[in-house]
């Protein structure tokens, strides 16, 4: 999952690429790359590591072109390195391509190609895509971009630009994201709107298999035999602040403190006047919900875990049986699905490649298929039958914070809403859930603002040195702990293991020894006593217990060794809050640890590869 921006107009573009590359680092940073045509020849500029070494290069990159494509890749084929970094270009150094997603067929275009005398310069699958364009060029570069799309195989974007036809950018994608930013007299192609949201907000969304034909005045979408295509110019509603830190020190931090603002916005409209939830987009109707006879929710990674705390809420609130599946594990099982259930896919990004070959094999299988994304125009927003966006707003930290919550308050206001419509619940109580819903985005800010966030450092700091965590939860209370888990895991590389706290007898508490700090969700609920029991069980381990509690619980006090109390609400409602320390906890953790939190290792925010 790469990052791609190209420019067109009449500004000198190199500094306008990089800016663009900046704000698509959190997509890839292992090596970048920039092309930018000059008095009809390709200036080209490759790095290896993140972006700060482009930047050390730029000034030997000319800066008067105003015709250009840059790159920030992270590798699937091909170590980082300076020959693997885009923009390929071919043999003739008349093209170049730069590439985000995977061509399965690769390697017999590449043995196809050298037969054929292409020599090639770099270990990449996107490498074949110059050779290809070179190969099928007759004086168009579009059409050659459509022979080239034609022989391809996998799920891909790519943009190509041409020293014989230097005021255009051609690009094409497949299963993978493309948007196009239009300006006055300009015009971009990115991966992501962020790349350009400094310069506009006018963007368009080409459908996969349609080519995009980017000059200075505009864009023509075309299909593969060169028919125009029509496609809206729609409004970017995020402002480039939000691309900004806005005096956080990461975005992370920042992301976190901007989750009462998501939940409000999330908020907004979905409950009426009456209390009663109000779902528009959902593409189901009324009597197709109570006709369900199971609910099948498909995610990865945290996205997962708000599917899973969406379950306990479905089940209890609707009566259905709900399934949540690893997107992954699902698309290749050969699952049983049909008509009667309805697949919820539940994808921040909306991108996932996992996620919507989910997706889609649950549409072919007859499912209704709803996405819970926070992403306008993504792919998940066209293979689903309706969309319940989440408003978290752009997240740029890696390790998703915000679109957590927003993506657990969809869940709960899509099982209060079909746990009405199907009687699970009455209207009295969804009432006092709605109620208890508007209270939470002000009781959080709250919690942030009280300097919540400066006691869960100083725990941290007594435990940033560990080697080892464990995440014990019950009920609801066990995504949340999954989730604290993968936190840790994901920015401060701890291995951390996370447990339903009643399964630690039945095995796991034998990784237990003096000393190992164990994090319980302990926040007031049905099985809270359950949990102090298991509590009490690791303690006479010698391990020593932090547990996330509900305020005034002093009595668990003397029972822990640390405490992070968090607002009062229903246990139900709880996730929206008890996750809060644990992202801190992690966050300040792996601060102490000096580890970059929001471009961690070997990761990517947006996963459009399987
Ligand atoms: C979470 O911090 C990670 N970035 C990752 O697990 C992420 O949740 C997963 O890749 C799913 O992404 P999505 O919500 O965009 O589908």
């Amino acid at each position: 999952m790469c990052g791609i921006i190209g420019y067109v107009g009449d500004r000198p573009c190199r500094d306008i690429l990089f800016q663009g590359l900046r704000r698509l680092e959190y997509r890839g940073y292992d090596s970048a790359g920039m092309s930018i045509i000059t008095d009809g020849r390709f200036g080209l500029l490759h790095s290896v590591g993140n972006l700060d070494n482009l930047e050390a290069i730029l000034d030997d990159l000319d800066d008067t072109g105003t015709l250009g494509m840059a790159h920030t890749r992270w590798a699937t084929h091909g170590r980082p390195s300076t020959e693997n970094a885009h923009p390929h270009t071919d043999c003739s150094g008349r093209f170049a391509i730069v590439l985000n997603g995977i061509v399965e067929n690769y390697l017999t275009l590449r043995a196809e190609l050298q037969r054929e005398g292409h020599v090639f310069t770099s270990e990449t699958d996107a490498e074949v895509v110059a050779h290809l364009v070179e190969r099928a060029y007759k004086g168009s570069l579009r059409e050659a971009v459509a022979d080239a799309y034609r022989r391809m195989e996998g799920h891909f974007t790519f943009c190509t630009i041409a020293v014989d036809e230097p005021d255009v950018i051609v690009g094409i994608r497949k299963e993978t994201p493309l948007v196009v930013g239009l300006s006055d007299g300009e015009s971009f192609v990115a991966s992501a709107v962020p790349a350009f949201l400094a310069h506009t907000r006018s963007v368009v969304f080409p459908e996969d298999g349609e080519i995009v034909v980017v000059k200075r005045e505009g864009v023509e979408i075309l299909d593969l035999d060169g028919g125009a295509v029509e496609r809206p110019v729609q409004q970017i509603d995020w402002d480039e602040e939000t691309a900004e830190k806005g005096g956080f020190e990461t975005f992370m931090l920042k992301e976190i403190h901007e989750q009462p603002a998501a939940l409000a916005d999330t908020l907004v409209e979905r409950i009426s006047p009456d209390g009663t939830v109000v779902l528009d987009g959902l593409g189901l109707s009324p009597e197709v919900i109570r006709e369900l006879r199971r609910v099948v929710i498909v995610a990865c990674g945290t996205a997962y875990y708000a599917g899973l705390a969406g379950r306990y809420a479905l089940e209890r609130w609707a009566r259905l049986p709900v399934e949540v599946e690893v997107a992954s594990e699902f698309r290749y099982r050969d699952p049983v699905i049909g008509p009667d259930c309805l697949c919820v896919a539940v994808s921040q990004s909306g991108e996932t490649a996992d996620t919507l070959a989910a997706m889609r094999l649950a549409r072919q299988a007859g499912a209704r298929v709803l996405a819970v994304t926070n992403t306008l125009g993504s792919q998940a927003t066209r293979e689903a039958d309706g969309v319940l966006f989440t408003r978290a707003g752009l997240e740029i930290g890696v390790a998703a914070t915000k679109t957590l919550v927003s993506q657990i308050l969809a869940m709960l206001l899509l099982s209060l809403y079909v746990g009405e419509l199907r009687g699970g619940l009455g209207t009295d109580r969804v009432r006092e859930y709605t109620e208890e819903l508007r209270r939470i985005p002000a009781q959080l800010s709250d919690y942030l603002e009280d300097g919540a966030a400066a006691h869960v450092e100083d725990v941290a700091a007594r435990y940033a040195s560990s080697s080892f965590f464990m995440c014990l939860g019950r009920d609801i209370g066990l995504p949340v702990a999954l989730e604290g888990a993968l936190k840790l895991k994901e920015i401060s590389y701890i291995p951390t293991e996370a447990y339903p706290a009643g399964e630690m007898k039945h095995g796991p508490i034998a990784l237990l020894e003096d000393g190992s700090p164990v994090l319980v969700v302990a926040t007031d609920s049905h099985v809270y006593d359950k949990l102090v029991s298991n509590m009490q069980e690791v303690r006479a381990r010698g391990a020593r217990v932090i547990a996330v509690a509900s305020e005034g619980n002093e009595s668990l006090a003397e029972m822990v060794d640390e405490v992070l109390y968090v607002p009062r609400t229903d246990e139900m409602l709880m996730p929206l809050i008890a996750v809060v320390p644990l992202q801190l906890f992690a966050y300040y953790v792996a601060k102490r640890r000096g580890e970059k939190v929001d471009q961690p290792r070997n990761l990517a925010k947006t996963v459009t590869v399987e």
